[in-house]
């Protein structure tokens, strides 16, 4: 049902303290049991607060998207645009840099829905390929992005705080057939 009640909105500089507030959180409840409080310190002050979260909506080679069910905040979107690692294809990829839901509201077809919108925000940008990192302990979200079309392309670093650990890099292709209005 939570499909149907979620609505999804492009970000604004005005929704900074709610995007870090929500970042910082579900990034917290993803991840803490499995890492140290250090390096969840460390990790979450280089990366929540509201000045960041402020210049992120500012800048134009990011597209933040929100998806509200009710009138409640659910989740949120990051694409981003620059670099990408080698075994990325495509001639024109986009970052799906971060994809976080609310912990009350997984299970229900709110990432479904978010991710409909993403994908829709990529294209409008022009991308024919997006791509994410994911940590490769996180089977959960693994199996979601298996289920949203991409595909396991090789592995890259990620640092939080003084751990090295290892992320899956997934893409997929974009079909150039359908616009998200109001995006680009
Ligand atoms: C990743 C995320 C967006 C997926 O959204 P979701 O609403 O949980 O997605 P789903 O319920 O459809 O689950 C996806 C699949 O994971 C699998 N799954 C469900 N629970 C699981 C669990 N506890 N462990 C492993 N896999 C699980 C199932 O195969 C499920 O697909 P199915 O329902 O068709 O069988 C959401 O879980 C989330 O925000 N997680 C925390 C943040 C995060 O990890 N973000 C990604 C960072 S790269």
């Amino acid at each position: 049902m939570a499909e149907r009640l979620t609505t999804v909105r492009l970000a604004s500089p005005a929704d900074a303290a709610a995007l870090a507030e929500l970042g910082s959180r579900t990034f917290r409840d993803a991840f803490e049991a499995e890492n140290t409080p250090e390096d969840m310190a460390l990790y979450l002050a280089s990366s929540y607060g509201p000045e960041l979260q402020s210049a992120e909506l500012r800048n134009a080679a990011v597209v933040t998207l929100l998806a509200e069910a009710g009138s409640e905040l659910a989740g949120y979107s990051q694409l981003r645009e620059g670099s990408e690692p080698a075994c990325v294809g495509g001639s024109r990829p986009i970052e799906l840099w971060r994809f976080y839901v609310e912990r009350a509201w997984q299970g229900q077809g709110v990432a479904q829905t978010l991710m409909e919108a993403t994908l829709e925000a990529a294209r409008a940008r022009g991308a024919d390929t997006v791509w994410l990192s994911v940590w490769e302990r996180n089977q959960r979200a693994q199996a979601f992005y298996r289920k949203s079309g991409f595909l396991d392309r090789g592995e890259q670093p990620f640092i939080l705080g003084h751990d090295r650990q290892t992320d899956r890099v997934m893409a997929r292709p974009l079909a150039a057939d359908r616009r998200f209005p109001g995006i680009d």
